[in-house]
């Protein structure tokens, strides 16, 4: 049987996206016990999993090195990547907003600055909505660059709201929806057609079941 090598992100998806596996009769026992590993066999067809940063998942993928995987729309946002988006697997749900201090006086004429992790995303967004933005991108704890002054505001994910919250943040405008995705390495989409498939048409079968 075909081997099919399956990239996740270690972090918040994880536990869900292994249920998705487990769901659909995939066994992740190994991937389950973790430890400090980064590649576990699967005993179901012929499939390994290796756990890797997000932004790494998309690389792995493309360069058919991982032949699927799963990862935020917020990345496929960000990167323009060659591989095809199979599913929307409905977890990790989350959106895209710009936010900033309680106190910030939105509707000025003057330039504004945004800072994020996320610059691509941030700039069709303004550019889309005929604003003109200076960007400035961070790697992360987006969140205190209003409050330093190093920005108007921020771009960046929201999910619960509690990052925000307890850094006096509020959200101005709610920009994208955000969930996980299944991608698929182009090539092994017509090479391994039967061992691709039979994994994506199980789980779609699975997550139409649970909308
Ligand atoms: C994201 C995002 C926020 C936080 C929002 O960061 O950048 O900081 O989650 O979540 P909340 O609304 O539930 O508080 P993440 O935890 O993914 O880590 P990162 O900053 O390393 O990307």
């Amino acid at each position: 049987m075909e081997r099919i090598q399956i990239a996740l992100t270690k972090g918040r998806l994880l536990d869900e996206t292994i249920s998705i596996f487990e769901k659909v009769g995939i066994d992740c026992s190994e991937l389950r016990q973790q430890g400090r590993k980064l590649i576990f066999q699967s005993n179901t067809y012929n499939i390994s999993f290796i756990l890797v940063k997000a932004a790494d998942v998309l690389t792995y993928v493309e360069h058919g090195v991982a032949d699927i995987g799963v990862v935020g729309n917020d990345l496929l946002l960000e990167n323009e990547k060659e591989c095809y988006e199979m599913l929307d697997l409905n977890i990790g749900r989350c959106k895209f907003c710009v936010a900033s201090i309680d106190s910030y006086e939105q509707n000025t004429s003057r330039r504004k600055t945004i800072a994020t992790k996320y610059p691509t995303v941030a700039s069709t967004y303004f550019r889309q909505k005929g604003e003109e933005v200076d960007i400035i991108k961070i790697e992360g704890s987006v969140e205190i660059a209003p409050l330093l002054g190093l920005a108007d505001a921020v771009v960046d994910i929201v999910e619960t709201g509690r990052t925000l919250r307890e850094n006096g943040l509020v959200v101005l405008e709610e920009m994208y929806d955000i969930s996980a995705r299944l991608i698929v390495n182009k090539a092994s989409l017509k090479m391994k057609k039967e061992a691709t498939f039979r994994i994506i048409d199980s789980i779609e079968k699975y997550v139409s079941t649970k909308v």
